[in-house]
């Protein structure tokens, strides 16, 4: 299978006066189509930096970024625009809504861009606040709603143009813990559909959700573990210990 993302020693320095910045220093790793991957690492890591580049709304100052085999470095920013709105759907930890729109509102405004006929449009919103669970909240606007609530407009937004890949910065960032859990059993479903989804997090327990953890250190990754892998060894030995008990019990 080929990946959906290969990223070779992406490399991000800002420059703001004379300091520099090493905010990537050398990332290379590869995601395949219907991964679930959480990203951890402590603030300052550069987790926010990759995703921007990732999610092509920041170019890296070195290194190769390929998007379904297609190098984006090279694209020019109406080719990226149009990546973007194809293949990408953002999740941000500050839901980045429109005060002024309604949820649907806010849900629609890709599709205007796209120029989607109102009817499609319509339908098209319904059914994606009725999946998140706002189908009675539709009308109200962004202080009317709790950050759960909120999240999960921004969620709706992100999958109007059925993208392949969802990238979520810390998500839940701002969320107390059940509407925090609500958010991920979304994405859970989400990659079950076959959603490619990469998710920052530093909650230990939200990156239990994802199936690989890739951990971040100074601009780099440190390594790379796999969850399913740790929950099905943790079974194997419990089935191990279980079996121990029975056959110390036999006289
Ligand atoms: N636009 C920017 N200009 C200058 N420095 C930045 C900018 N964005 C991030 N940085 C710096 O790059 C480093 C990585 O930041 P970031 O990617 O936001 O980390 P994280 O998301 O892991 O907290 C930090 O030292 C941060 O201060
Ligand atoms: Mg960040």
């Amino acid at each position: 299978m080929e990946p959906l993302i290969r990223v070779e020693n992406l490399v991000k320095i800002y420059r703001t006066g004379r300091v520099e910045v090493r905010a990537l220093q050398g990332v290379s790793f590869s995601v395949f189509p219907g991964e679930f991957i959480a990203i951890m690492g402590p603030s300052g890591s550069g987790k926010t930096t990759l995703m921007n580049i990732l999610g092509c709304l920041d170019t890296p100052t070195a290194g190769r970024y390929l998007l379904d085999g297609v190098e984006v470095s090279s694209l020019r920013e109406n080719q990226l625009a149009e990546i973007r709105n194809r293949k990408i759907g953002f999740v941000f930890q500050n839901f980045h809504l429109l005060p002024r729109f309604t949820a649907f509102q806010n849900v629609e405004l890709p599709l205007l861009y796209a120029g989607v006929p109102r009817s499609l449009r319509v339908r098209r919103v319904r059914e994606l606040l009725e999946r998140v669970g706002l189908g009675d909240r539709m009308h109200h606007r962004p202080n009317e709603l709790s950050g759960g609530q909120m999240q999960r407009v921004a969620i709706a937004r992100a999958l109007v143009n059925d993208p392949a890949l969802i990238l979520a910065d810390e998500p839940t960032g701002n969320l107390d813990t059940l509407s925090g859990e609500e958010i991920m059993a979304i994405f859970q479903e989400l990659n079950e559909e076959g959603r490619t989804i990469i998710l920052v997090t530093h909650e230990r327990d939200i990156a239990q959700h994802a199936r690989r953890v890739v951990h971040f250190r100074d601009g780099k990754i440190l390594k790379n573990e796999d969850v399913i892998d740790r929950i099905s060894a943790k079974r194997l030995l419990g089935e191990l210990k279980k079996e121990r008990v029975v056959q110390e019990e036999e006289p």
